[in-house]
């Protein structure tokens, strides 16, 4: 038998430099060939993730659904999609991981449920005013007969925030908040009961072994409604500063992670971790990393940066001053939510939008828009040298070890993602880093799922073949053995002092040196740059002769890093 959770020195703060693998669990690797990725395909692919070199894994939810907003609709907080598998799938899962040093962190969403949750369909069924709608958002419609939602508010993915419902007796009826999908109605977090059944939720996974929580929209839950019914509300503004915005950022929801802290994680032995992913203005970030709450933040500043030297050195320092003020230090560079970094690289700056809207307008295009695939690629290879050159955690997202790009023309008819439809086609949405994974060079689903198995809902591309990861199994250059030796690097170099220094020699470049005399250079400039001497450790590509580095004639081209001794 393995021990549940694998004893580490630093077991209770494994999470502070730790490299965390994020998997999308429905498109990763498909066992029983249903076409969904689920969570047998995950055991199967340990082997993977442990030659990659990663500390931990985060799946995103992997709990019933029907998959209106990509799992983050759930049904039943406590149990596995059946599709993807079962309990005793999930306790083997975690056996695999931890038996390969592996630490599993699971997505937590509290801010709403599906439609389809128990609680909601009672709240369907009973009337307006019960103890059943209390722990929801409910309110009555203005104008004439209640017609008019409550508010003005938008949805973050389109549309009202409101969605009427049909009383139990056939009548038009109430309204409830979502501030996503409307499958996705918002929790009441002033309800006792709420609050007591989501550290219900987070035992029960912490019993079966998990380490930590990733928590999703934690800036959400507690809101202030009453009080703002009568104004408009921009539902996007979810970075105000001094937060304390009608529905996001509120003061009151630390008491929540307080409990959680106080109640459930620290109550562990080694305590659980958590992260929150948390939109909010980066003052504030260090509330949702306090010990005494949640203990990490999502960092999203670096992610948010195009291929600009003085940005991203911004979005660094940034991140440090608050590491140094007592927040923790997390990077990354893509997630499910964003368009493969690896593509955004290459979209072509736009005056006055910043890379993440410029990659999304991309995606839209259907792949048209100018784009310059091989450039982006060979920033995000850079780029990776630069992120894991940094004190903290980085958190990786599946695929990107492969140097995997956006699929961009997907048809839109199989297009799953809620923002398409909601935003009436003005933005495709996410799913094009949601395609499932190739494996293998050959096969009908590059080996995503058995030979006889069933098509993925999203068809993968022809080119997937030749970046899968049997493609660049072994292969020197190739982008997943950059990242498998970046990562035993890191290893090898990172000490638990976390300072860092700029050494500012050339314009566009980012040189840092850390404690242990190892340097990370990233050329961000269009013209070769001089390298101090030094012993060559890694390059991001073609590397620079060794000889010259060492001799001080080392030069580093655009788009390019090393690490140096
Ligand atoms: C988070 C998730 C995103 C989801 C949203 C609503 O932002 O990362 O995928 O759509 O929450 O749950």
């Amino acid at each position: 038998m393995t021990s549940p959770t694998p004893a580490a020195p630093q077991a209770r703060d494994w999470w502070r430099r730790a490299v965390v693998y994020q998997v999308y669990p429905r498109s990763f690797a498909d066992a029983d060939g249903d076409g969904l990725g689920d969570l047998r395909g995950i055991t199967s692919r340990v082997g993977h993730l442990a030659a990659l070199g990663v500390d931990a894994v985060w799946l995103s939810p992997f709990y019933p659904s029907a998959l209106a907003d990509g799992g983050y609709d759930v049904d039943d907080h406590r149990a596995v999609d059946p599709r993807l598998g079962t309990l005793e799938d999930f306790d083997a899962m975690v056996r695999a991981l931890h038996a390969a040093g592996i630490r599993v962190v699971v997505d937590i969403v509290p801010n709403h449920t599906s439609d389809r949750h128990a609680w909601f369909r009672e709240a369907l069924a009973s009337p307006p005013g019960s103890r059943a709608r209390g722990r929801y958002v409910f309110r009555d419609g203005r104008g004439p007969g209640g017609d008019e939602p409550p508010s003005s508010w938008r949805s973050i993915f389109g549309g009202s925030a409101w969605q009427r419902v049909v009383e139990a007796d056939g009548t038009p009826g109430q309204w409830y908040l979502h501030i996503f999908a409307p499958e996705q109605p918002d929790l009441d977090w002033s309800d006792e009961e709420v609050r007591e059944d989501m550290l219900e939720t987070l035992r029960f996974w912490a019993d079966r072994g998990v380490d930590g929580f990733r928590v999703d929209v934690a800036h959400g839950l507690v809101k202030d409604v009453d009080g703002h019914l009568d104004v408009h509300v921009e539902i996007l503004d979810t970075g105000v500063e001094g937060g304390n915005h009608p529905l996001w950022d509120r003061d009151e929801v630390q008491e929540v992670y307080a409990q959680w802290r106080r109640d459930v994680l620290d109550a562990y032995d080694p305590p659980r971790s958590a992260v929150a992913e948390a939109s909010v203005h980066p003052d504030r970030r260090a509330r949702y990393a306090d010990p005494l709450g949640l203990g990490q933040a999502f960092n999203f500043d670096l992610f948010a940066c195009g291929w600009d030297a003085g940005e991203m050195r911004r979005a660094i320092d940034g991140g440090l001053a608050q590491m140094a003020a007592g927040s923790s230090a997390t990077w990354t560079l893509s997630n499910h939510d964003s368009v493969r970094h690896t593509t955004r690289f290459g979209v072509p700056p736009r005056e006055g939008v910043g890379s993440q809207e410029a990659a999304k307008a991309w995606v839209t295009s259907d792949g048209r828009d100018p784009v310059d695939l091989d450039l982006g690629l060979r920033r995000a290879r850079a780029a990776l040298l630069l992120e894991l050159a940094l004190p903290g955690a980085v958190y990786l997202y599946q695929g990107e070890e492969l140097g995997l790009h956006e699929v961009a023309d997907i048809p839109w008819d199989a297009v799953e993602d809620p923002i398409a439809v909601r935003s009436g086609g003005e933005e495709k949405g996410r799913d094009g880093c949601r395609v499932a994974l190739p494996w293998t060079q050959d096969g009908p689903t590059f080996g995503f799922g058995p030979e006889d198995g069933a098509l993925p809902g999203m068809r993968q591309p022809a080119w997937f073949g030749v970046v899968s990861a049997a493609a660049q199994d072994g292969v020197p250059g190739s982008t997943l053995e950059l990242y498998r030796a970046a990562l035993r690097r890191r290893r090898e170099l990172t000490t638990d002092d976390d300072a860092l220094t700029w050494v500012d020699d050339a314009p566009d470049v980012l040189h840092l040196e850390r404690p242990g005399g190892w340097r990370s250079v990233t050329n961000l400039s269009e013209v070769d740059v001089a390298l101090p001497a030094g012993e060559l450790l890694l390059a991001s590509d073609a590397a620079p002769d060794a000889s010259d580095v060492a001799q001080g004639r080392g030069v580093l081209a655009p788009g390019t890093s090393v690490w140096m001794r």
